[in-house]
């Protein structure tokens, strides 16, 4: 896992908007797996800025997102799939069959994790996997403790991710208690994955996670054991990294 920085989110989102343009140019059936949070929206405004002015094919895509909250129907304004839409799907005119993302309000969820690990075997694993980190170093919402090995599963959240995460919400009691996830082991199987931190308030996480050996206490740590890892902080982020620790891009 190598750690890369940049002078700031924006120059961060530009040069990650144009890798992925490029790997979606060369390979036109991508799997691509995405996340939502604050992190990622400038990175999905770039994504669509680029390709406004230099437009690759995307109707060949495919995208699995990382989460959803139980409970919370496709068009809930606060669901992961209202986002996305909001936020990639609609500006990149992808059709309903391209996008996957677990559904909140399934019936059973533990069938809806299995057949969530299916579909992404079936199209033949992920070919690139974007991250954001939770402050207590969760990825997608695989909480502290979860072993490496877990595949898509419905999870309660902890406290510290309900709190982070209710600043989204008109009213904090309203988020969900549970969350259905892509596991650990998906996000290890895809082939290239991208972590993205941004901000002061995750510092203290990024230096944590440049000094942990593998660890299912920080989730994250686990890119550790993968071949093609890349984290990409900005200033603010990387504030608390020990000299030596990244290289600058930007
Ligand atoms: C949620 C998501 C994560 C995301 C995290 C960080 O917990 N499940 O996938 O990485 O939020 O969000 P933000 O980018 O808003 O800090």
């Amino acid at each position: 896992m190598k750690f890369y920085t940049f002078a700031t989110a924006q120059h961060l989102a530009q040069h990650l908007a144009q890798e992925l343009l490029t790997l979606i140019a060369r390979k036109p059936k991508a799997v691509l797996g995405l996340a939502t949070g604050s992190t990622m929206e400038p990175v999905y405004a770039e994504i669509l800025r680029q390709n406004l002015a230099n437009p690759v094919n995307v109707q060949q895509l495919s995208t699995f997102n990382l989460d959803e909250y139980l409970g919370l129907a496709p068009e809930h304004p606060h669901s992961y799939n209202y986002y996305m839409h909001q936020h990639l799907f609609h500006g990149l005119g992808l059709a309903k069959h391209q996008v996957h993302l677990p559904q909140g309000n399934c019936a059973d969820p533990d069938l809806e994790c299995a057949n969530y690990t299916a579909a992404i075997a079936a199209a033949g694993g992920l070919d690139f996997q974007l991250l954001g980190i939770g402050g207590n170093g969760h990825i997608g919402f695989n909480e502290p403790g979860t072993a490496f090995d877990t595949p898509t599963h419905c999870v309660e959240l902890t406290a510290q991710t309900r709190e982070d995460n209710s600043r989204l919400f008109d009213n904090p009691a309203e988020i969900p208690s549970h969350a259905l996830t892509m596991g650990m082991a998906e996000i290890m199987q895809a082939k290239e994955v991208v972590l993205v931190i941004t901000g002061a308030h995750k510092a203290d996480i990024a230096a944590a996670l440049a000094t942990s050996q593998p660890c299912p206490a920080l989730p994250a740590s686990a890119l550790k054991q993968h071949p093609n890892a890349r984290v990409y902080l900005d200033a603010a982020a990387a504030s608390q990294l020990q000299a030596g620790t990244a290289s600058a891009v930007a």
